[in-house]
């Protein structure tokens, strides 16, 4: 058994290592040191018992004198050094609130937004109202009502998204699919685009997405003729590329939807020497039989239609040979084709 004066020395010994302890990892230690099941009060309770009566009641309360005073040190230094460690962090992880975000990055408008934009200020300006149709669509609106019975050819030439669970219902394959769903809401006279979405079961390439957009026209009204078709697609295509001088060529062609048919090709330059003959368009004038599915007369009325892709005006616009990086969300394509507010 320790003597009393030593004891008083150990006790001051280990006050004075708990002062100068600066970590918890530390204090945590000499704590085992002191009161753990080794530690040396722990040690000195235990020889407590070979001890005759007399002297382990005096033995036993200095002691425990001894324990509570070390126990109660250990406490206090834990608690500082915990309140130290909490400022310190806060000092170190400061944020200055009254500082602007950074870094200051503001979004821009994609290429396609951009020309969407600008095809519909361009028609709106030449009287053309919006319109709009659903991207999931029925048979009726997307085929049938456009000429395009089941077992027709041009059916397979539009792959076709089918929904698993919602019999005879798909994702449009054209935005032709508005000129019925606006037909039976609204009677002639109409001047209307659409754009959006459609998609085809296509497999992706330089030139073909599943998912891309057109932009759809229609014009029913008094007199209307394949000149007036013909103007109003020159016209267009002459302020989009911003050239009065852009080429034009008219192909007769085929739509179940249009009688007759055409498609439009401009003369386009990539440098100097090299121009080429580019498809931009599909166009005619309205099927009679589309009008009558719209319970409009054909004798009595007619009118044109056209459909253009809207990916394919960007690349041709803009010189871009790949379709896919408009929907890769590369930061640095973004940033270089994009657009800044104003
Ligand atoms: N719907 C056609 C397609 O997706 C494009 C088209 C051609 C639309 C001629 C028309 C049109 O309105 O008259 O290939």
């Amino acid at each position: 058994m320790i003597a009393t004066s030593s004891l008083d020395s150990t006790v001051e010994s280990y006050q004075y290592k708990i002062q100068s302890c600066d970590t918890l990892e530390t204090l945590e230690n000499l704590r085992l040191e002191i009161l753990g099941k080794n530690g040396f009060i722990t040690q000195q309770l235990k020889i407590l018992g070979q001890l005759d009566p007399e002297s382990r009641r005096h033995q036993g309360a200095v002691l425990n004198q001894a324990k509570e005073t070390l126990s109660k040190l250990l406490q206090k230094k834990k608690q500082d050094l915990e309140e130290h460690h909490l400022s310190q962090r806060l000092a170190k992880e400061a944020v200055d609130i009254t500082l602007p975000a950074r870094p200051w990055k503001v979004g821009k408008i994609h290429l396609l937004s951009q020309v969407r934009q600008q095809i519909t200020d361009y028609f709106q300006k030449v009287g053309f109202q919006l319109a709009e149709g659903p991207e999931i669509e029925d048979e009726y609106h997307n085929f049938d009502a456009l000429n395009i019975p089941a077992h027709h050819p041009a059916r397979q030439n539009h792959d076709t998204f089918y929904l698993k669970d919602w019999p005879h219902r798909l994702l449009r394959t054209h935005t032709s699919t508005v000129q019925i769903r606006s037909l039976t809401q609204q009677k002639p006279p109409v001047r209307l685009i659409s754009l959006g979405r459609v998609y085809r079961s296509d497999d992706l390439d330089a030139t073909h997405t599943p998912m891309f957009h057109q932009v759809e026209g229609l014009v029913l009204e008094p007199g209307v003729h394949m000149g007036h078709l013909k103007g109003c697609l020159m016209d267009f295509c002459r302020s989009f590329f911003d050239n009065p001088n852009l080429t034009f060529r008219f192909r007769p062609s085929f739509f179940p939807f249009t009688e007759p048919s055409l498609e439009v090709d401009i003369c386009h330059s990539f440098g100097k020497s090299d121009q080429r003959w580019l498809e931009i368009l599909g166009a005619g004038m309205v099927h009679p039989q589309v009008l009558q599915h719209c319970g409009i007369d054909p004798d009595t009325t007619q009118g044109f239609a056209f459909g253009i892709g809207i990916e394919r005006l960007a690349m041709l616009k803009y010189g871009l040979e790949d379709i896919r990086p408009m929907y890769q969300s590369d930061q640095r394509w973004l940033d270089y084709y994009g657009q800044r507010w104003s």
